[in-house]
């Protein structure tokens, strides 16, 4: 997909951090926007964004939904339809939370929560949409879906189990779409991120009553690291552009970084490694590598011991903390 002006583009999480940035920069091209998400007062705020971004008012639609509701789900894609004439042509669902601490506490609700919105959603969404974006526009214009990862997908990591697990779920998702869809001439793009300068460190703070039950550390602190942490993250227009230039050229995945290969050969090895007795001795000098860069991520964070990485407090039975 090369052009974009006067095409529908549906943005999950586009009240936010990168899914804003993306609703910023595809507007600024010329689409009409809708954007998908579950807080409104974000969503009312993200318009006025938008529209000091430049985007014309009519050209944008917000919607509150709770991406996991598929009825609610399907009555937007109806909205969108009714609004703007038509299914979009570019799909990009970038919503998703986060929740941190070690698998091993992990409850159900951990994993309902985490994964149902960074995988089940998605799964939705391709469901909804897809079809109808056949139906629609199949040999006539080019579309595209596309879903924000994380660099997380391509590994895992001992506090980061549900959130790894749905991210590697969406990327080989993505392959499949990718091959799916080209007979109709659409395209797919998984993105694959580090960090977001975005508010997903607050992600707790607006997690469902019926998931409340974690068995992580979850405080003040431990969302204030967060915080810290995402904020020295990559501006979402930047991401976007990254995007963008990835669905300009088919990319089917995008590593918004100028030494992708080098960090997907890198990511790729540890699978490798996991697989012979010669590559788990040499396993221990990546992860001496990895907490190289982990330190240097954190230098401009404040580093006290708030119990990132630790399981809730009563579950007297996990091991000591765990940095990430
Ligand atoms: P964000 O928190 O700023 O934006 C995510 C949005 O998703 C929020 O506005 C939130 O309300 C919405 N959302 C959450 N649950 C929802 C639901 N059930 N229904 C509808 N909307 C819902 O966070 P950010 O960082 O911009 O996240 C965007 C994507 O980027 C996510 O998929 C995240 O996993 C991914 N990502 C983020 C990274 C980071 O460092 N922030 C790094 C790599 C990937």
């Amino acid at each position: 997909m090369k052009d974009f002006a006067g095409k529908i583009a549906f943005i999950s999480g586009g009240a936010s951090g990168a899914g804003l940035g993306q609703a910023k920069l595809f507007s600024a091209e010329g689409m009409k926007v809708a954007i998908a998400d579950v807080r409104q007062a974000a969503l009312d705020s993200a318009v006025e964004e938008l529209v000091v971004y430049g985007a014309k008012r009519e050209d944008i639609l917000a919607i509150r939904l709770d991406l996991t509701d598929r009825a609610a789900y399907a009555a937007a894609a109806d909205k969108v339809e009714k609004v703007f004439g038509g299914p979009p042509h570019l799909l990009i669902q970038t919503a998703g939370v986060n929740s941190f601490g070690p698998a091993e506490a992990s409850t159900f609700e951990d994993f309902d929560w985490v994964m149902g919105v960074c995988l089940g959603a998605v799964v939705n969404g391709l469901v909804i949409f897809v079809p109808r974006m056949i139906k629609a526009y199949a040999g006539k214009t080019a579309c595209h879906v596309a879903t924000t990862s994380s660099l997380g997908a391509f590994t895992a990591g001992a506090t980061t189990a549900p959130y790894s697990a749905a991210k590697a779920a969406v990327n080989n998702l993505m392959y499949s779409y990718y091959e799916a869809l080209k007979p109709y001439g659409f395209g797919a793009t998984v993105l694959c991120p580090a960090n977001i300068n975005s508010n997903i460190g607050e992600a707790e703070r607006h997690r469902p009553e019926k998931y409340r039950n974690t068995g992580y550390n979850v405080t003040d602190k431990t969302i204030g690291l967060l915080k810290s942490i995402h904020a020295e993250g990559m501006d979402p227009i930047v991401l976007a552009r990254w995007l963008k230039e990835a669905i300009e050229n088919e990319q089917v995945v995008c590593v918004p970084y100028d030494n992708s290969q080098e960090i997907l050969e890198r990511e790729f090895k540890t699978v490798i490694y996991y697989s012979s007795p010669e590559g788990m001795k040499r396993l221990h000098e990546q992860d001496e590598l990895r907490e190289k860069e982990f330190e240097e991520m954190m230098k401009n964070v404040p580093r006290e011991d708030v119990g990132f990485g630790k399981a809730r407090s009563d579950l007297n039975w996990v091991a000591a903390s765990r940095k990430f």
